[in-house]
């Protein structure tokens, strides 16, 4: 059977005036409907890039995409525009991180949630109003009836982060790409956002790729990680097997980098030694090489030369192999992080 989601060694490069920017270089994942596939990474591993990709928001004049986007079935890469728009709002929707600037100041946050699904239903003004105000109340503005008339400097950033949730699930998306939607939230409002996501995805068994930076938030939210560096896919498994049993060098220098919600406050973060790669001349083999503790052990300079590959369902793309990353994580990485 075919997946819901299904993207297919993608490419996205940028023509720039310095060169060429390999912004996602040859990812593949898939996705289930009633399924969250949660994508980490450093800064600048190309989330974003790839779901502007899977949502056709590219400029085609200075970008070049190549692979598959199959959505139920569906082609979308280079796809028409009039397709494109269609899906997106309404079998396809997006929130963003920075709500104030998704929301125009100019109009009332109920107008905003009713316009688009007035559009795609074709519904009068007054049903879509009420539509608006029935979304508020799912996502837990108090007063919705009320607050349905407030332009959006009257919601604090929580609530505004709830009304772009509303906005984006109005028409009963199937697939719901949020790119780190709490991230300007403080961490109560940030669980509740999420709880709320899991519990709009229950009643209607939508499909979620959710990008965050935060793996303490991947944890208790997503279903399957797909873990990102320089435009690859890196590791990918079920979340619980993946945080348990990390086994790219890359994903072990994460854990230990990234602050988690539930432990360790106050305890020392270490940092990824060095800088991610530069995209417009990546490093040959695997791109992580020059930043990796074990890069030396391998055999006839494999890391330097050769790029991994990553195999399908649970996998790392390293060259290191299955034993060593068990031996290695057991004896030397999971007791540091604690
Ligand atoms: N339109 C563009 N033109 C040129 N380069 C771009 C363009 N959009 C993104 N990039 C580059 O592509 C790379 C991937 O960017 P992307 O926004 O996907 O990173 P990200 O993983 O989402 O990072 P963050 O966690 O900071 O949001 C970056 O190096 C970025 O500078
Ligand atoms: S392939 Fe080599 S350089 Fe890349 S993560 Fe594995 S050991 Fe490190
Ligand atoms: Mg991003």
């Amino acid at each position: 059977m075919t997946p819901f989601l299904s993207v297919r060694d993608l490419y996205v490069r940028f023509a720039t005036e310095d060169g060429t920017v390999r912004a996602v270089d040859g990812l593949s994942f898939t996705l289930e409907r009633g399924r969250t596939l949660g994508i980490v990474g450093e800064s600048g591993s190309g989330k974003s890039v790839t779901n502007l990709a899977v949502l056709g928001l590219h400029d085609p004049r200075t970008t070049e995409i190549r692979g598959e986007v199959l959505l139920d079935g569906q082609e979308l890469t280079g796809a028409p525009e009039s397709v494109l728009e269609k899906l997106r709002g309404n079998k396809v929707a997006m929130v963003f991180q920075d709500s104030l600037t998704a929301l125009s100041p100019y109009y009332t946050v109920g107008r905003q949630i009713a316009e688009p699904y007035r559009k795609h239903t074709g519904a009068s003004r007054r049903e879509a109003r009420l539509r608006a105000v029935e979304m508020l109340r799912r996502v837990g503005i108090t007063d919705p009836a009320l607050r349905v008339d407030d332009y959006p400097h009257q919601f604090s950033g929580g609530m505004r982060q709830r009304a772009m949730i509303a906005m984006a699930l109005v028409c009963d998306p199937e697939l719901l790409i949020a790119d780190e939607p709490t991230t300007a939230l403080d961490v109560t409002v940030q669980a509740q956002i999420l709880d709320l996501l899991k519990e709009l995805q229950q009643q209607t068994g939508a499909a979620i790729v959710l990008v965050t930076h935060d793996l303490g938030v991947v944890a208790g939210t997503v279903d399957d990680l797909l873990v990102m560096y320089a435009g690859r896919a890196v590791e990918q498994g079920p979340v619980r097997e993946v945080l348990r049993a990390p086994r790219h060098p890359y994903t072990w220098g994460l854990l230990g980098s990234m602050p988690r919600l539930s432990s360790d406050v106050g305890q020392p973060l270490t940092p990824i030694p060095g800088t991610p790669p530069s995209l417009l001349a990546p490093p040959p083999g695997c791109p992580f090489h020059p930043r990796c503790a074990y890069a030396a052990s391998v055999a006839e300079d494999r890391c330097r030369t050769e790029r991994p590959s990553l195999p399908p369902g649970r996998g790392a793309a390293c060259h290191l192999g299955e034993e060593r990353q068990r031996s290695v994580f057991a004896e030397r990485i999971r007791p540091r992080l604690g």
